[in-house]
Formats: structure tokens, C-alpha cells, sequence
């Protein structure tokens, strides 16, 4: 969607608030009190339904989706179960190796391909351009990976999880499975982050935003070519605002020769930086990311299924160490002024999961780095089909095989386990 001014409500802010051990009271909220896709308590229907439209509309080559594009809408990826949900798409990230150390290959478009171009455009009368496609496999990539989509309900929740207990929890791990806490500098200011600040990671599948909105502007930008600008304090933030193009960098200023100033299309980063909307000290977000931001964060946490073990799979559960990382915490944290309890079964870290991690990471980075993956959160995953993260098999018992790395001793105890017993875990897991 275009617009050519931000929207001034920044609505969007849900008020997040301290996160401790809330009684259960009538503020309170288990997640078992929603259907898959509901709002939560004291969301405003209006604003959520307006804001879930946005995240499901399709965007044209006049909103300025493109050149090079992997879907048209975030619903087209987000959708199973409900909106925001995962999805069946699997995209494509390649890297190589040089002296040892990760290369993306920014030299040739980057890590993330992009499946689609838009094709031929006029930016003026006269002027032919191409947007040209992403070469799949990128041309010198020796490492190949796919990624599935992951869900968003709960997103908000978990954003709200203070770093001091994802940090407590790697504090207290045995030394043989402990994760890595990782983390980014908020790019934009948004409910209760203010750019330039430091927060623990926790969103994808390696671990690469702190924060709702810039996972929705970085994905904006990624997924759908549609770059962005908001403002922080009057300042402009053009984090965002570098179209992605075939097989170049990211850096390059030309698309196949043709200039690339508000074409194609009309991104949204001119609403900000070319009209000078962040005059006078003002701090906002895009409005299409901040409806983004607003509809994932207003998700309510996945519901529970029915535990047929009878409790017998939980036992199980904890017995192989799966505990260890999938954690059966209950967090509490404080959105909206009501207290929300839920239970993820992930502690947000990435640990080395052997030749179950990608090998994908960031310019530089060892080959142990390229093997570290979140903790994938089990909640909501009897909705799901594609497990792992490039969803090679939707059976469970194949997925707790391929741990490996700091999982392989838990993918031993299920292997070794009777099968009544791996039974039990089984049916635990489908109530999940
Ligand atoms: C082409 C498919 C596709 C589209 C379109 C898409 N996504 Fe995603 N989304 C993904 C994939 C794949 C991942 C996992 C990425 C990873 O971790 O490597 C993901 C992950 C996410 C996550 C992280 C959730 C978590 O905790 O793991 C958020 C938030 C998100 N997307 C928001 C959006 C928004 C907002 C839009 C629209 C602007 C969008 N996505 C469009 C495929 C898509
Ligand atoms: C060392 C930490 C660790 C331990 C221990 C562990 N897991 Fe995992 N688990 C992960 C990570 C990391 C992933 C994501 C890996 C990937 O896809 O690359 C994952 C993924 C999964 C998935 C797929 C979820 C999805 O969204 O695709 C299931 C199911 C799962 N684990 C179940 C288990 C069970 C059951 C056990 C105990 C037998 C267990 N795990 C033990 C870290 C762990």
C-alpha cells in the first residue's frame, strides 16, 4: 500500500511493561483462552482488523513491490492455520566459504535470493529498464539452504520477554547445551524500543531481530521489494530504504542502468526522507510496518491441543532433555495492562546444532556460527505441516532424529527410548 504521508496516530504502540510472576486474576490471560489468530484482551477490534487487512494486502509494481520480489503480500507467505501463521513457502539463501569465514556473496545480491522480477518498467517516457531475476543458485555458492516461514501469533508476547530472562536462562543451561545470546540495535522506535539501543534477539530462525517492527521492515524491504523510511527524533531512518537488485550489491546505485529513485513504483521511503516529514523532532513508523507490527503484535499465543499421554509424554519430555533448550517456563509479561501467561518451549537462544544448523550467518562469520539455530518454539506446532527449518519432514520422531551438535544427546534419548515411551513424547507433542 502507497501512502504518501505517515500516519500520524502511532497507534501501534502497545503499551509493554515490566514482565514478572502476575497472579491469575481477571486481567489475566492463559494462552488456552483463544482460537489460532484471535486479538488479544484489550485489543482494539477496528485497529486490529484494519491493521490484518494491510498485512494480507497484495501490493503492486505502483506500490513499489520489486525489482526483485519474493511475494506480493506477508499473508501470502504467513497464512497456515490463520494470518499470520507459517507458511509453505521455502526461500532460498546460499553462501560460500573464503578463508574459512562465511561469505554471503553480497557481491552478487546477497545471501537471500529473491524469486520473482517485476520485468520490464518506464521510469519515464522513452527509458527501458529490467529488473532483471536473482540467479538461483547464487553463482559461486558452495553452502545451500532453504527456510521455511515461521508463525507470528504470540509475537508480542515474546517481544515483551525482558532480556535479563533469556540471558538467565543460557546462564543456568549445563555448560554442554548452553545457548548463545545474540544481540541487535534497535533500528526502529516503536512501542517500547528506542533506536540505537541494545536488546536480545529473538525472532527467526537465527535469531536476527529484537523487535516485531524491524523483523516487519526488514521483511517489507526482503520479501516484497518495498522499501521504507520512518523517523526517529526528527531524524530520518533509511535503514530500510536500499532496494535489493539481481545479482548485485546491495550498495550498487543503478538497476541494469536505469537510476533508482522511486522506481519502480513508489516505494514508501519517500514519504519520510523526500517530503521531510520527520521535521520538527517527530518519531514514527512507516504506516504499513507499523500495521504490520501492530496486527502481529496484537496475536494472541497459539492454543493448546489435548494432551492424550496423560501426562506421561511431559515426563518423557523433560527425562530426554528436551527441556533443556525447548524450556516449559511460564512466562508472564504485562501487555496492554493485562498480565499474559505462556508457555513457548523455547529459551530464544541459538545453540550449535551440528550438521542440523544451515550454515548460513554473516560476512565472517566461523563455520561454528553458521550452525547455530533458535530454539524453535513448540508452541502451535500440531498446526503445523514443514518441520525444521527448511521443513524437510513434518513426522516429529524425523525431526528429533536430525538433532544434532548440542541436541544430538536429546535425539540419542528419544532414539533409545522404548516405544511406549517415545509414544508418550509423541502425543505430548501433538497437544503442543
Ligand atoms: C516470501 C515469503 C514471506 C513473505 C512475503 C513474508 N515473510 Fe515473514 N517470514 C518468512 C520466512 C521464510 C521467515 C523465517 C525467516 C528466517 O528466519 O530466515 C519469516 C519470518 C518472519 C517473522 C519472524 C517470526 C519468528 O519469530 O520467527 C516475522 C515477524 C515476519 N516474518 C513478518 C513478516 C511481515 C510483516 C511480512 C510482510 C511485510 C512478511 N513477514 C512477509 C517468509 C515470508
Ligand atoms: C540443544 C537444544 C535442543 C534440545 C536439547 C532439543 N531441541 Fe528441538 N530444536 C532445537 C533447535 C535449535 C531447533 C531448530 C533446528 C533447525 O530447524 O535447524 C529445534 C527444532 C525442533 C523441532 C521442530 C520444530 C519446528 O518448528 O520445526 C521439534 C519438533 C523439536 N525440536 C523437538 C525436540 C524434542 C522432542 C527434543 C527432545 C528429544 C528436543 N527437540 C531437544 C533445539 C533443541
Amino acid at each position: 500500500m502507497t501512502r504518501m504521508k505517515l500516519a500520524l496516530a502511532t497507534m501501534l504502540a502497545l503499551p509493554l511493561a515490566s514482565a514478572g510472576c502476575g497472579n491469575m486474576n481477571d486481567d489475566s490471560t492463559s494462552q488456552d483462552n483463544f482460537a489460532l489468530g484471535d486479538a488479544l484482551p484489550g485489543v482494539n477490534a477496528t485497529t486490529f482488523a484494519a491493521a490484518k487487512a494491510n498485512f494480507n494486502l497484495t501490493e503492486t509494481q505502483q506500490d513499489g513491490l520489486g525489482p526483485i520480489f519474493n511475494e506480493r503480500s506477508c499473508g501470502a507467505c504467513h497464512s497456515v492455520g490463520a494470518l499470520g501463521g507459517a507458511g509453505q513457502n521455502i526461500e532460498r539463501r546460499y553462501g560460500t566459504l573464503t578463508n574459512g569465514v562465511f561469505n554471503g556473496l553480497a557481491s552478487t545480491g546477497g545471501s537471500l535470493r529473491q524469486l520473482f522480477g517485476i520485468g520490464g518498467f518506464n521510469p519515464s517516457p522513452g527509458v527501458n529498464c529490467q529488473s532483471g531475476v536473482d540467479a538461483n543458485p547464487a553463482p559461486g555458492a558452495t553452502i545451500f539452504a532453504g527456510r521455511v516461514t515461521t508463525p507470528t501469533f504470540g509475537a508480542g508476547l515474546v517481544e515483551a520477554i525482558p532480556d535479563g530472562t533469556i540471558q538467565g536462562i543460557a546462564a543456568a543451561q549445563p555448560a554442554s547445551i548452553r545457548g548463545v545470546v545474540t544481540f541487535d540495535t534497535i533500528h526502529l522506535t516503536s512501542g517500547s524500543f528506542t533506536r540505537g539501543t541494545s536488546r536480545v534477539n529473538r525472532f527467526g530462525w537465527k535469531n536476527v531481530h529484537a523487535s516485531v517492527a524491524d523483523f516487519a521492515a526488514d521483511a517489507y524491504l526482503n520479501e516484497m521489494g518495498i522499501t521504507t523510511t520512518s523517523c526517529a527524533g526528527g531524524q530520518v531512518v533509511s535503514d530500510f530504504a536500499t532496494e535489493n537488485r539481481a545479482n548485485r550489491a546491495g550498495t550498487n546505485a543503478v538497476i541494469n542502468g536505469c537510476p533508482d529513485d522511486l522506481v519502480p513504483g513508489t516505494d514508501d521511503d519517500q514519504a519520510a526522507d523526500e517530503l521531510n516529514n520527520c521535521a520538527g523532532g517527530v518519531t514514527e513508523v512507516q504506516d504499513d510496518v507499523a500495521n504490520f507490527a501492530f496486527f502481529m503484535r496484537a496475536l494472541a499465543a497459539p492454543p493448546r491441543g489435548i494432551d492424550n499421554s496423560n501426562g506421561r509424554g511431559l515426563t518423557e519430555f523433560n527425562r530426554e532433555g528436551c527441556n533443556g533448550c525447548h524450556v516449559t517456563t511460564t512466562f508472564t509479561v504485562t501487555l496492554n495492562g493485562r498480565s499474559n501467561s505462556f508457555q513457548p518451549f523455547s529459551d530464544f537462544l541459538k545453540h550449535d546444532m551440528g550438521s542440523l544448523g544451515d550454515g548460513i550467518g554473516n560476512d565472517g562469520d566461523s563455520v561454528a556460527t553458521t550452525r547455530q539455530m533458535r530454539t524453535a518454539p513448540l508452541w502451535g506446532v500440531h498446526f503445523r505441516n514443514g518441520l525444521l527449518h527448511d521443513a524437510r519432514t513434518s513426522d516429529r520422531a524425523t525431526a528429533i532424529r536430525a538433532h544434532a551438535g548440542q541436541g544430538a544427546a536429546a535425539a540419542s534419548a528419544f532414539s533409545s527410548a522404548t516405544a511406549a515411551q517415545q509414544n508418550d513424547l509423541l502425543l505430548f507433542l501433538s497437544s503442543l
